[in-house]
């Protein structure tokens, strides 16, 4: 498996186009579960968790085309097709690849009313229960067997729509209840439903299919269901981790990058983080401008639904942390296992102590280059951030992790000014 050589020290300049948005993708894709018309998602990121998530819809009988775009621009076009569904069933070989391949379930459930789907893999970052998602679906009138290592649910005639209350916010769970909902007999109502920007995507995707949705944005959402809906054109959001990564690395290296295309708007808690601790960041005709020319202040940080702080930008803003003066605390809400990158970093030369869902960085005054790990998708970004930042050379293997969610990472940092490169195993 490929690894990547960083030689770290160096600012970073320049400006990096930000990709649409992994987790807005995966949540868009299964939408075109739910007509028989073409469903077209422009600004799809080129990623590994895509390319699976194709196959698996290429599984149900999906057809998905690619159109050219040339290889030099990020972000592709696919035209996701269901003429005809050959089959309800979401097979473990895939599902085990990417957890929101459980996302099949409610537009499954809502077009064909049957499903059965092998248990969710993904990163190892926790339980990572599915309870919420089932409960949603028998709530709306689907009947649940839970086998061993399967569930199938089933709604003969359809599924009639009505009102579930999640008892702690899900962002999977209620993707998966507004897909199962938009074709229901009758109107439903989630309430405390995650309002995460991507949530936000995937109404304004259903809606221009013909859906009826209110609340959008809010924790409320009331969903009348309809008969059909049809094919749309939908350009994927921003990535808005993808941006936070970035100027984390800008801030780290004590650099200034424009993150073109970013938006501002679904990144507040991100941006607040980043200016307590010391961080320039404007907002420009074309993205973010981040910029960072003293040592880094240490802050209190703390993960927590939308519009909380994202659960997937703690490891990174922790490695941002670790060159600041004084002391943070990063405390970890969402996920019990998310610590995982804090070994590795140590290793670096990082002074961190977790204790529970806590972790306290005193700053250091130098990280070491360093052979590591990567763990789980947003660690292993972490670990690059780090290694961006240290003195010699790190070396950070399974980057199997980093390929599911940062489009040509190494190509973006490179045009900033990064030493970084891929190598084969040998
Ligand atoms: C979560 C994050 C999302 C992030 C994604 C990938 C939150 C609220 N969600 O989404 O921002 O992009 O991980 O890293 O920050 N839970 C249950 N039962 C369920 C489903 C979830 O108990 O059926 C719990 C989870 O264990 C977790 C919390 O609910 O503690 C939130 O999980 P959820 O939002 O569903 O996870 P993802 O959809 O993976």
């Amino acid at each position: 498996m490929d690894k990547i050589v960083i030689r770290g020290g160096r600012r970073l300049q320049g400006r990096i186009q930000i990709s649409g948005a992994k987790n807005a993708a995966l949540t868009l894709m299964p939408c075109a579960l739910l007509t028989h018309e073409p469903l077209t998602l422009r600004n799809l990121p080129r990623l590994a968790d895509v390319d699976t998530f194709g196959h698996l819809l290429n599984n149900h009988g999906l057809s998905t085309t690619i159109e050219g775009t040339s290889p030099d621009e990020f972000g592709r076009v696919m035209t996701v097709r269901a003429n005809r569904l050959t089959s309800t069933v979401a097979p473990f070989d895939i599902v085990r690849k990417i957890r929101a391949s459980f996302l099949v379930l409610g537009p499954l459930l809502a077009r064909a009313g049957e499903a059965t789907v092998w248990l969710p893999g993904g990163d190892a970052i926790g339980g990572r229960p599915i309870d919420l998602h089932l409960q949603a679906m028998q709530a709306l009138g689907a009947s649940i067997e839970v086998a061993t290592g399967y569930i199938k649910a089933t709604a003969k005639g359809g599924l009639a729509g009505g009102r579930y209350r999640f008892p702690i916010v899900s962002v999977g769970a209620t993707e998966n209840a507004l897909m199962a909902a938009v074709l229901a007999r009758g109107s439903s109502v989630l309430e405390n439903a995650a309002r995460e920007p991507e949530i936000i995507d995937l109404c304004k995707c259903l809606m221009a299919m013909g859906a009826r949705i209110d609340g959008i944005g809010t924790d409320t959402l009331t969903i009348e269901g309809v008969r059909d809906l049809h094919g749309a054109t939908y350009t994927v959001m921003p990535d808005r981790i993808e941006a936070g990564s970035y100027a984390c690395a800008a801030a780290l290296t004590g650099g200034s990058v424009e993150l073109v295309g970013a938006a501002a708007g679904d990144m507040g808690a991100t941006i607040d983080a980043l200016r307590a601790a010391g961080v320039t960041v404007t907002t420009t005709a074309d993205g973010l401008a981040v910029s960072a020319s003293d040592r880094l202040t240490g802050i209190d940080i703390e993960t927590a639904p939308y519009p909380g702080l994202a659960t997937d930008m703690q490891a990174q803003l922790m490695a941002m942390l670790l060159l600041a003066r004084g002391r943070s605390r990063v405390t970890e809400t969402i996920f019990e296992n998310r610590f995982r990158h804090v070994p590795e970093l140590v290793r670096m030369g990082a002074d961190i102590t977790v204790n529970g869902r806590s972790a306290l960085v005193t700053g250091v005054s130098a990280l070491r280059g360093a052979p590591v790990v990567a763990t789980d998708l947003r660690a292993s970004m972490s670990l690059i951030l780090a290694g961006l930042a240290a003195e010699g050379e790190t070396v950070v293997s399974r980057i199997d992790h980093l390929d599911r969610g940062y489009e040509r990472l190494e190509e973006k940092l490179q045009a900033v000014g990064a030493d970084i490169q891929r190598i084969g195993d040998d």
